[in-house]
């Protein structure tokens, strides 16, 4: 087994078996339906040694919102229709307001103390999560709620979050939510960023979006999650396309050179250098040697 690494496999779709350690781009061919979670192979695409590989259903997202329509457009488009189309993630959105019990459907009050603003009752979040609950036959499923005050959101709690099943989010809105929905219905609290957004919908629609293109399968063969900014603990290199001079503008030489280890040295040492100048804070978590510092040390003194 000397040359053979452990890899651990997400799950397989067309007979494709994902190895999480290394991103949606690495894959090796395995058969359907073998059970268990790791194998060894020599090489990203070798052979399976140890075939033991585990099947799964798609991903399920459930989403509770005062305002439904939102998710509409947006679930609607690109790589996120593609996944849903494939049957490699469900998402369902549930109305709030379906869970209220009076005519005109409330869904606010007044706070307790006075005050500006309404605040979301805890009952209807309450019963359409637990309504979601009961359909979905379990009840251990992470319940986040979209919060300016949640934990900050990142590439690490997106990949997190992607190897789940199943996840619940929840939408406030308004000036602010019953406290009890957060202290006894919701499991985890997600920022995506230190501002208020008027409600949950669009931070949703942010952690949805950075999920399901983790999802083994969901990017094609040809475009990788392993390489996006940030996968790595580094903003992405730079990147080109036709034509090789524009306006004047040439495509550095290296990437027309067709040789592939010096353009993944190339690539790897902007990525070092982008991340240096425009957010050194990342370089403290990234994975970089010493060689790789000096030599940002040396490019930022005296960039080329
Ligand atoms: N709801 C309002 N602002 C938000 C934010 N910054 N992140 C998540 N949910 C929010």
């Amino acid at each position: 087994m000397a040359n053979f690494r452990p890899i651990s496999v997400l799950w397989i779709e067309n007979k494709v078996a994902l190895d999480v350690n290394r991103g949606a781009r690495s894959f090796v061919r395995a058969e359907v339906n073998q059970k268990v979670e790791t194998f060894f192979c020599a090489h990203p695409r070798g052979k399976i040694c140890t075939s033991e590989v585990f099947d799964r259903d798609p991903m399920r997202i459930d989403i509770l919102s005062l305002f439904p329509e939102t998710f509409v457009s947006p679930l609607n488009q690109s790589i996120i229709k593609r996944a849903r189309e494939q049957g490699l993630v469900d998402i369902v959105i549930h109305d709030i307001r379906d869970y209220t019990h009076d005519k005109h459907h409330t869904a606010d009050d007044y706070p307790y103390g006075g005050g500006p603003g309404m605040v979301l009752k805890p009952e209807p979040i309450f019963e359409a999560a637990e309504a979601v609950e009961e359909q979905l036959g379990v009840v251990e499923i992470p319940i986040i709620l979209l919060s300016p005050q949640g934990r900050l959101f990142s590439q690490s709690v997106a990949q997190e979050l992607a190897i789940r099943p199943r996840l619940l989010l929840i939408c406030g809105h308004y000036e602010g939510l019953d406290e009890r929905v957060c202290e006894h219905l919701a499991t985890d609290q997600i920022s995506i960023g230190d501002y208020v957004l008027s409600g949950g919908e669009l931070a949703a629609l942010v952690v949805v979006d950075a999920v399901v293109r983790l999802i083994p399968g969901v990017l094609g063969s040809d475009d990788s999650a392993g390489s996006d900014s940030h996968s790595n603990g580094l903003l992405e290199y730079p990147q080109y396309t036709r034509p090789p001079v524009y306006r004047g503008w040439s495509v550095p030489e290296v990437l027309l050179s067709g040789n592939h280890g010096e353009i993944a040295e190339w690539r790897r040492r902007q990525a070092i250098l982008r991340t240096a100048k425009r957010r050194p804070d990342l370089l403290e978590k990234g994975k970089i040697c010493e060689e790789e510092r000096r030599w940002i040390l040396e490019n930022l003194l005296s960039p080329k």
